[in-house]
């Protein structure tokens, strides 16, 4: 069983659509993974995912309401066997903060590029954030079984 936390800026868009994203896949498969989700930044603290985001995973299944943003903590590094960065920043802000012992795999989520931050665009960054998410979570469910 693996501990995998997905890590964005916000936690209200992209890792928490990850988390919902991922948690569906693997209860349709009986896989048991602890998931979890939290930003980089902590101004979401405590907020449901956006609604925009929200709805638009709804529309394919994914119910996001459940869920609250955090922010990333030191411990998250000891508590999680893969932490995976939404971009190139993200993955940038978590190893400043990555505690030297800390034996959590660290990557990109897509492997290599980006999720794009979908905040300031229009509608199809969210269907585009949601196409990338399903596709790669896929993946990372057949690598993790
Ligand atoms: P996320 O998107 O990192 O995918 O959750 C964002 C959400 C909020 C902000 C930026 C990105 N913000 O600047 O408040």
């Amino acid at each position: 069983m693996a501990r995998i936390l997905f890590v964005c800026l916000g936690n209200i868009c992209r890792s928490p659509t990850a988390e919902g994203v991922i948690r569906h896949f693997a209860m349709t498969r009986g896989s048991d993974h602890e998931i979890d989700s939290a930003g980089t930044g902590g101004w979401h603290a405590g907020d449901p995912p956006d609604a925009r985001m929200s709805a638009a995973a709804l529309q394919r299944g994914i119910d996001l309401s459940a869920q609250k943003a955090r922010q990333v903590c030191v411990d998250d590094f000891y508590r999680f066997t893969h932490i995976y960065a939404m971009d190139a920043q993200n993955l940038a802000d978590l190893e400043a903060i990555r505690p030297k012992d800390a034996r959590a795999e660290l990557a990109l989520f897509l492997g290599e590029g980006d999720v794009p931050d979908p905040y300031y665009g229009g509608p199809d960054g969210f269907e585009h954030v949601l196409d990338l998410v399903e596709a790669r979570c896929a993946d990372l469910l057949e690598k993790l079984a």
